[in-house]
């Protein structure tokens, strides 16, 4: 089961009052969704986005009151809005990364812990939109693509030699599942290396999910028009779960700061307390940033 995590805190930076209408730009199921609901009773309405086919149509089943559930890219947010005549936007909140749903049950390889096709899509419905999966990563970029992408997004150590590895395993047979990757992966270290706390495989995997999903550059995307959604004294709301996300997001807030258009509420990205990073590992690297915004351009 997916625990929304940091709730009070996007609550409490959120600031939801009665009857005001905000966007969530990325659903699932609707944990924080649901929550904000309670507090914007009786009217008030919550646009949620999920690119997420499969999810979108279990949430919308559920046929939770004032949630408008839309399958789309919140990329598209300004137009969505606009096609559902959504406003005055009181806040948006997006909760980046990875649902417990999509590791355990999605069946598309999130996860280094389930055998299963390397698929890595989050929208695989739509595929004409989001064509690219890992496997075509894995099997069909060059040593030096995989490489770049594994340091950049994985900050992967030994990006080169799982490349390398990658690319010579392939030449015999495709590498069509997790586990065969979790073996190349594995291979790919140095026989005297000491592996920490966490799987050898993390890294590579979160880099193969940001690149078959475009993430930073859909980050990079949305913000701008979520600022341009907002109502003035409106709220922006962003939790990430690793530095190239958070970074983006900081660069952003501060910029537009600069510039006088947001005011940023959360001097330091805000973490989860003791009890709720030892009650959900995912709430261990969340990080929430959150801004005001000031003018409305
Ligand atoms: C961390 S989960 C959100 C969980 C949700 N806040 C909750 O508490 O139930 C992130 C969700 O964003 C979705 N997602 C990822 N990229 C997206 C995009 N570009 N547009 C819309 N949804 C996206 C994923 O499919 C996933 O369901």
């Amino acid at each position: 089961m997916h625990i929304p995590v940091l709730i009070n805190e996007v609550i409490q930076y959120l600031d939801p009052k009665n009857n005001q209408n905000f966007v969530d730009c990325t659903l699932g199921f609707a944990g924080h969704s649901k929550v904000i609901l309670e507090r914007i009773k009786p009217n008030g309405k919550v646009l949620g986005i999920e690119w997420d086919g499969e999810v979108c149509q279990k949430i919308a089943g559920e046929g939770i009151e004032r949630l408008i559930a839309v399958n789309d890219s919140y990329t598209n947010l300004k137009e969505i809005a606009k096609r559902e005549s959504f406003g005055p936007v009181s806040g948006i909140l997006l909760d980046l990364g990875i649902s417990s749903w999509d590791l355990e049950q999605s069946g598309r390889g999130f996860s280094f812990q389930e055998d299963e096709p390397l698929d890595m899509r989050f929208n695989n419905q739509l595929s004409i939109i989001n064509s690219l999966t890992a496997q075509e990563i894995i099997n069909e970029w060059s040593e030096e693509e995989i490489a770049k992408i594994l340091a950049e997004y994985g900050q992967e150590r030994f990006a080169r030699n799982i490349a390398k590895n990658i690319v010579d395993t392939r030449y015999r047979q495709p590498i069509e599942t997790t586990f065969q990757l979790v073996e190349v992966i594995r291979k790919s270290f140095p026989r005297s290396y000491k592996f920490g706390r966490a799987h050898f495989a993390t890294k590579t995997f979160q880099a193969l999910r940001i690149a078959t999903n475009n993430e930073l550059a859909n980050l990079q995307n949305v913000l701008p028009q979520a600022m341009e959604l907002l109502a003035p004294g409106g709220r922006l709301v962003v939790i990430s779960f690793h530095s190239l996300e958070d970074r983006i997001v900081k660069n952003f807030f501060r910029e537009q700061q600069k510039q006088n258009n947001l005011q940023i509420i959360t001097k330091k990205p805000v973490v989860a307390g003791s009890a709720e990073a030892r009650d959900n590992s995912r709430a261990c690297s969340a990080k929430l940033r959150a801004a005001k915004l000031i003018i409305n351009n």
